[in-house]
């Protein structure tokens, strides 16, 4: 093997974020940037000499030009093996479960998860660890800084590799394995959950919509819900995978799914609606006139994950991120669990999981997942939901309503001030972060507030301590305001505001949300005069 070492400069901008470097494209096409971060990413592991590493991503525009780069700096950095998904495919969860189930030693994930795709848009890599997580901060933190001070990077001469056909080939040495991205993935669902029931239910005439958004979860959709549960052709819409995502926005939402929703809205709709975004590891949800929000969804198949196989000795605990609302709490409490709370990330639940502490994980950002693998999973919530449903044998509606009927209701909102200046932004959280000592004790419109920090939070695992990771307000009648900025945009600063109150089991549960939260927003206004600094009148996403 010839082993070209090729001289390089850092670029300073390569710090992860949230979940991994994302960039606009046109950042990653200059002269050897993927090189440089791939490059950086081996340089701060140690140990893979000879082993296997997986690679795969969502399909968008420049995954094929990265992923040949990452096999030749895979070659000549010394992995023995690279196993890819056929046509450079695997979705963020599948890569996970390939990880995990061929005991690789870590993974690169090709995606920028939701954002959008094509020339114009968004790029990223991340890399996971052998849990098949993504990597600790730890590790992203060693990346960072190995970035700032590269000079060269490792490669070798050769042709493109062949991806479109299944099989074993060598690269200069090294073992390329392309594998059927949709087959192990497909049988680890089947695994946890009750196909004949599910099957059952679609022969029973129940019909669903599911929106793969041209991106990732094509493939799988149709393989899972059609060709093995039955579910008539075109139950999956948008289902094969393009570049440029059909030149949407793969970000399963109220927003960029609205006629799905309004589909879900009219009574000779189906009766049940899902979506996943870019890499599938997000989900949405909507049942017959209702659709439910992220953290309800992670507190309501947490209550009935039992009635799956897969979970069915129980659930060992819960973990959320704080910005999450406080609903699946509840069902820890009753179900007398261990609850934790961590910063915004998956990669913050790897280590509850890998402990067995947790077994259900999930995040305000459309995120819910398990102990199956270490990453968020769209198509399993859908399927666990339809597990449930089949089981259940109610509607999506009912079984929310009960659920709010025996543990209250958590009323909750996002708004997202995107591509807000990022000094400003910085400005906003910092002269905020200066006010929190002395707000505890005091009332603001109204309300008293019990406490006001910037979240630190404490690894029960590992020990590990993350700080500044948003700013919280609780008040005495527990509701709460969040105020965080986002790590994942790529233009200016995203401030998110996450407004939360809690409604008894006895209480009103058909109020308007945004209604509902009125007196919250109209705080946190008066706390953090965003409008006034922002100079927007409102958020740009409600979600
Ligand atoms: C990605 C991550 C999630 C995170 C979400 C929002 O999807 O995988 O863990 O919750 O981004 O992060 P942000 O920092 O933009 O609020
Ligand atoms: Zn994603």
């Amino acid at each position: 093997m010839t082993v070209k070492t090729i001289k390089t400069t850092p670029y300073p901008d390569q710090k992860p974020g949230t979940s991994g470097l994302r960039k606009r494209v046109a950042v990653y096409q200059q002269p050897n940037y993927v090189e440089n971060y791939i490059q950086a990413i081996f340089d701060s592991l140690e140990g893979f000499e000879g082993k296997t590493l997986v690679i795969g991503g969502d399909g968008r525009y420049y995954n094929d030009v990265a992923i040949q780069k990452a096999i030749r700096i895979a070659a000549a950095n010394g992995f023995g093996k690279v196993l890819v998904g056929q046509g450079g495919l695997l979705s963020t969860p599948a890569a996970s479960n390939i990880i995990r189930h061929y005991e690789a030693f870590g993974g690169l994930v090709l995606s920028a998860s939701h954002n959008p795709g094509g020339p114009q848009g968004d790029f990223g890599i991340k890399y996971n660890v052998s849990n098949g997580g993504p990597a600790p901060e730890k590790i992203t933190d060693a990346v960072f800084a190995r970035t700032k001070v590269i000079d060269s990077y490792k490669t070798v001469d050769t042709p493109d590799i062949d991806l479109g056909t299944i099989g074993t080939q060598s690269v200069e040495g090294m073992t390329v394995e392309v594998i059927d991205p949709v087959k192990d993935y497909a049988a680890l669902m089947q695994s946890l959950f009750d196909f004949d029931a599910i099957r059952g239910l679609f022969a029973s005439g129940f019909r669903m919509t599911y929106d793969a958004m041209h991106a990732v979860t094509g493939p799988y959709a149709t393989a899972i819900l059609e060709d093995m549960l039955g579910a008539p052709a075109g139950t999956v819409v948008n289902g094969t995978p393009s570049p440029s995502f059909g030149d949407g926005h793969p970000d399963p939402n109220l927003v960029y799914c609205k006629d799905m929703f309004d589909l879900l809205m009219t009574a000779d709709g189906p009766d049940f609606g899902a979506a996943s975004d870019g890499d599938g590891d997000r989900n949405l949800i909507i049942g017959k006139n209702r659709f439910v929000t992220p953290s309800d969804s992670l507190a309501l198949l947490a209550a009935n994950a039992h009635l799956a196989p897969g979970y069915s000795k129980g659930i060992a605990g819960i973990a959320r991120s704080m910005p999450t609302s406080a609903a699946a709490d509840r069902v820890a409490e009753k179900l007398g669990i261990e609850m934790h709370e961590t910063p915004t990330g998956w990669k913050f639940f790897g280590n509850l999981l890998d402990a067995g502490r947790v077994t259900i994980c999930g995040e305000e950002s459309a995120g819910t997942g398990s102990d199956h693998v270490r990453e968020k999973d769209g198509l399993w919530a859908v399927l666990l939901w339809l597990n449930i449903l089949a089981v259940r044998k109610q509607g999506v509606d009912e079984i929310v309503q009960e659920h709010w009927r025996s543990y209250g209701r958590n009323y909750y909102t996002r708004h997202d001030y995107e591509e807000v200046d990022a000094a400003t932004a910085n400005q906003l959280m910092d002269d905020l972060r200066v006010k929190l000592p002395e707000m505890a004790g005091t009332a603001i419109g109204g309300k008293r507030v019990a406490y006001a920090d910037d979240f630190t939070y404490h690894d029960p695992v590992d020990g590990s301590i993350s700080a500044k990771q948003g700013v919280r307000i609780g008040f005495e009648d527990g509701s709460r305001i969040v105020l965080r900025l986002s790590g994942t945009g790529t233009v200016g600063a995203t401030l998110r505001v996450y407004l939360e109150r809690y409604e008894p089991a006895d209480g009103r549960h058909d109020l308007d949300t945004q209604e509902a939260l009125k007196p919250l927003i109209e705080i946190a206004e008066e706390l953090a005069k965003i409008q006034s600094r922002t100079g927007r009148s409102g958020p740009s996403v409600i979600t």
